[in-house]
């Protein structure tokens, strides 16, 4: 999909267009309509972007933010996660802190891309707020409840705190209105040749969301890795010169000076970000419906998702071993699809939202 110069009237005019948002210069409000939200998170670079994306989305009522170990362990993450939203000037938003490790396996975390302090290593002062007394399992349980049929997951992370979740009421599944998930990948892994991060932490949670019937909008690496931001992006946020577009523009310098040193030419990618983002404007991508399954027991590719497309032969996993009791390789005998899979992304158009709304005067 095209690309366009990039320059800070285009981007700041596109992202107002979205939400019929004023130009900058007016204060932050929320919707009529918005929709309501929970966001998981694992911050993290990318998160910390999409958090402070959505924080600046008058489209979503955010009803909490869920902290949980994955690119960093829970005792950054959560005083992370505190940290934007005390940034962000939203601290009207709960806090509550997640799971510490996956449900079955050690914590993997990714301080190799996201730096040790989860923040590419950008230095910024312990937050203030401190997270609600219930942990994030519980409190989702309880808004999903207060609001049944309303309530979307935004789940930026490893999929622990949800799973936990579900595990605990087995009527909750179905009074979550969606799950968009930035997770998996059907052109192979960023961890593993199989495996995306997110999904290669804890599988077994990522396999029962997958399998618990909510509609599930999927964004993995095959459009997040068109996501690289650049140089451009981050003047455009100094320019703006706000406490978020310069929180921003902070952990991307740090964070790009981390990938460098690394060897990696670009990037970092904003998956979360567009995640966030596929939520606010699902024409930014293209789409395809998908029979999705994790691999749990693979000693090379546990983590992998698997993405099956119509076909009259049925849905087949592997072949049946001689020990074991299995003697057919069908799973189920017709497809049913459980997600909708990104395929395609315009990148230009989502980073207009993303910087624009960003580097939006609050
Ligand atoms: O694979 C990318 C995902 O893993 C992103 O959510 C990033 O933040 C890490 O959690
Ligand atoms: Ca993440």
């Amino acid at each position: 999909m095209g690309t366009e110069r990039i320059t800070r009237r285009t981007i700041l005019s596109s992202a107002a267009g979205l939400a019929g948002m004023a130009l900058p210069g007016t204060a932050f409000s929320q919707a009529a309509g918005a929709r309501r939200v929970i966001i998981d998170t694992d911050p993290g670079v990318d998160d910390a972007f999409a958090l402070l994306l959505a924080m600046r989305s008058p489209e979503l009522k955010i009803e909490g933010i869920t902290p949980v170990a994955g690119n960093v362990p829970l005792e950054l993450s959560l005083p992370n996660a505190l940290r934007m939203v005390e940034i962000a000037g939203r601290t009207d938003i709960p806090v509550a802190a997640g799971a510490k490790a996956p449900l079955q396996r050690r914590l993997i975390t990714a301080t190799y891309a996201h730096g040790e302090n989860g923040l590419g290593g950008a230095v910024f002062p312990a937050p203030k707020i401190k997270p609600i007394a219930d942990p994030a399992s519980v409190f989702i349980r309880q808004v999903v409840r207060k609001y049944p049929g309303q309530v979307s997951l935004i789940m930026l992370g490893p999929q622990t705190n949800l799973a936990t979740a579900l595990a605990s009421d087995p009527d909750l599944a179905r009074m979550i209105k969606s799950v968009v998930m930035m997770g998996g990948s059907l052109s192979g892994g960023n961890v593993t040749p199989a495996a995306e991060f997110n999904i290669y932490v804890d599988p077994e949670a990522a396999r029962m969301v997958f399998q618990s019937g909510i509609p599930i909008t999927m964004v993995g690496l095959d459009v997040t890795r068109k996501t690289a931001l650049t140089d451009a992006h981050v003047k455009v946020l100094e320019a703006a010169n706000t406490p978020v577009s310069m929180a921003a523009a902070k952990i991307a310098r740090n964070d790009i000076d981390l990938n460098r040193k690394a060897g990696n030419a670009s990037g970092p990618n904003m998956h979360d970000s567009l995640a966030l983002a596929s939520f606010l404007d699902p024409s930014l991508l293209k789409w395809k419906p998908y029979y999705v399954d994790v691999e749990t027991m693979g000693e090379l590719t546990a983590g992998e998702t698997l993405g099956y497309r119509p076909n009259e032969a049925g849905l087949r996993g592997s072949a049946p071993t001689l020990a074991g009791t299995k003697t057919s390789t069908m799973l189920r005998d017709k497809f049913v699809p459980n997600a909708n899979v990104a395929i395609d992304v315009d990148s230009a158009r989502f980073f207009n939202l993303l910087i624009g709304r960003l580097a939006g005067k609050a």
